[in-house]
């Protein structure tokens, strides 16, 4: 199968635009009168998360055409080339194997990818992350003075920041006996400057996480902690204060990062599915070894979902294709992202990397230009404070949105009488998108249309196990779409000329004697006049 076919291509997706017009015609409501087992018929249980999308305007003739996409698209072998290495990031000519990050320690089969047992060279860095992780929350690693750390400062960005920073807070019921964790990534230097405020440079350990070593803001925090803690404890403590996770050895030399306290990092990682990788020393630090695995165990089981499960009940498709509906054929653009878990708060940050980084992008792998709307805009917050801002908007605005509710069953502070309220108010907002409520007479504002197609994703608890499925559901979702639209979903070219430009106007804003000869735009020249002025 060529991989320059998209799903605009295929026979199904037109059998999809025609099922689309037909099902614009019917409402949520009618789809549940015409099926009264539909939450059985749409609604699918693995690895511990039930996927209920019977609120999607889907039928089966739907569905049915969902499977048939994927089979035309070869989606199996697509997903078979991914896990086994071949170079599917070919704009980079990278493999792409963070699925090799979660492979459990014992029985693997050897991963040989360029000649090399990925999965060996896995498995050691794993053991010396964990065995570092587990020292530094005994004790037994500890600062220039011999004090253990009380706080950790993860310094990164993108996904040497959002990974961390969102599961830290997820987790945060699993970190009984950790030291405190901040993490820090706004070149602006105030995340920076609020962490160090009240931290005792004697027991502070900083992690910079990058995998280039070279993006600036990153290294803009990294230097400022380190001039910080220089000031503090002296030249001579460095070494014990800093750890790193990058592929960049060199740069880690130059910063004074102790051999023993860096951690490897691959090409074949993208940013943003780093996590499980040395990036995710923070979070080892946070839950501790047991944790860190059972985190990446809940990964794996999905992995091996996605690879085995038939089309009809496999998560990840579902949910790209759902995806893939709600965007291309029912015209809804932005996806919002609701959990009902203020543990949750960062879930919607990190989607929004991880999808809009992954396939934002208007150029197929072919070269050709996407033919349809690729990635929706991702956003949202934790959905029961978001009833009182935006839902207005989601219920009665113009603009419409698909909705993906994710829903703990069990508290994550112990507090199960708020959790159930909790619960409640999710499972009204799902029912009142779905369908709606006519205005009284002569009171068209009160007028609710339902028919906003929403996914609710219900699980027992937010623990390691069940929110590293969470992710991997979610990445291998991105995965589907990136084949249906022909997208490598695994570069981010979008992002670079901004940082070039950023590295000619730095010197302008430090000296804007300098800009009056630098060729600039009218408006580059006005704000620096201004900068200037002020
Ligand atoms: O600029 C985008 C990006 O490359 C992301 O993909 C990545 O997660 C982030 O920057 C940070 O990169 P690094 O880990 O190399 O510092």
């Amino acid at each position: 199968m060529s991989d320059s076919i998209a799903g605009p291509d295929c026979a199904a997706w037109q059998s999809l635009a025609v099922a689309s017009h037909e099902l614009q015609q019917q409402s949520t409501a009618e789809l549940f009168a015409g099926d009264p087992q539909r939450f059985s018929h749409c609604s699918v249980e693995a690895a511990g998360l039930l996927f209920d999308f019977s609120r999607q305007r889907v039928d089966q003739r739907v569905l049915t055409t969902f499977a048939e996409l994927a089979d035309q698209l070869g989606l199996r072998e697509r997903i078979a080339a991914m896990f086994r290495g071949d170079a599917i990031n070919t704009t980079e000519n990278r493999a792409v194997l963070h699925t090799a990050l979660r492979r459990p320690a014992a029985g693997g089969a050897p991963l040989i990818v360029g000649g090399q047992d990925i999965g060996a060279l896995v498995l050691a860095e794993r053991q010396r992350l964990l065995d570092f992780a587990e020292r530094v929350r005994s004790g037994r690693i500890a600062g220039s003075s011999g004090k253990s750390f009380n706080r950790v400062v993860n310094i990164g960005i993108g996904g040497s920041d959002l990974g961390p920073a969102m599961t830290v807070e997820a987790l945060r019921a699993y970190a009984a006996g950790a030291p405190s964790m901040a993490f820090v990534s706004n070149v602006d230097g105030c995340q920076l400057a609020d962490a160090l405020a009240d931290a005792d440079p004697a027991r502070t350990l900083f992690i910079v996480c990058s995998k280039t070593f070279t993006t600036q803001e990153t290294r803009a925090n990294a230097d400022t902690a380190r001039a910080w803690l220089r000031g503090r404890l002296g030249d001579a403590a460095v070494p014990q204060h800093f750890a790193a996770a990058s592929v960049n050895a060199r740069a880690m030399d130059e910063f004074g990062i102790h051999p023993d306290y860096r951690f490897a990092m691959w090409d074949w990682v993208g940013g943003r599915y780093s996590v499980w990788s040395s990036i995710g020393v923070s979070l080892a630090i946070a839950i501790g070894r047991s944790h860190f695995e059972a985190f990446l165990a809940g990964a794996h089981a999905v992995d091996q979902h996605f690879q085995n499960a038939p089309w009809a009940g496999n998560l990840p498709l579902l949910a790209g294709l759902l995806g893939i509906w709600n965007n291309d054929f029912l015209g809804l653009p932005t996806l919002a992202v609701l959990p009902y878990d203020q543990r949750l708060a960062r879930f919607p940050a990190y989607l929004q990397q991880l999808e809009m980084e992954s396939n934002g992008k208007s150029v197929k792998s072919d070269g050709r230009a996407v033919e349809v709307a690729s990635c929706p805009v991702v956003w949202g917050e934790p959905g029961n404070s978001a009833q009182h801002s935006f839902f207005q908007l989601l219920h009665q605005g113009t603009p419409r949105a698909a909705l993906d509710f994710l829903l703990p069953v069990q508290s994550s502070c112990g507090n199960q009488p708020q959790q159930e309220l909790a619960i409640a108010n999710c499972l009204a907002q799902a029912e009142a998108f779905a369908f709606g409520q006519p205005a009284p007479v002569g009171q068209p504002y009160r007028q609710y249309d339902g028919n906003r197609p929403g996914t609710l994703i219900l699980f027992q608890r937010l623990d390691p196990r069940t929110l590293g499925s969470l992710i991997a559901l979610y990445e291998h979702k991105v995965f589907v779409q990136s084949v249906v639209w022909g997208i490598n979903a695994f570069d981010q070219w979008g992002v670079e000329l901004g940082k070039k430009l950023c590295e000619g106007i730095v010197p302008l804003v430090r000296d804007a004697s300098q800009a009056a000869d630098a060729g600039l735009t009218s408006s580059l020249r006005g704000a620096l006049e201004y900068l200037r002025r002020t």
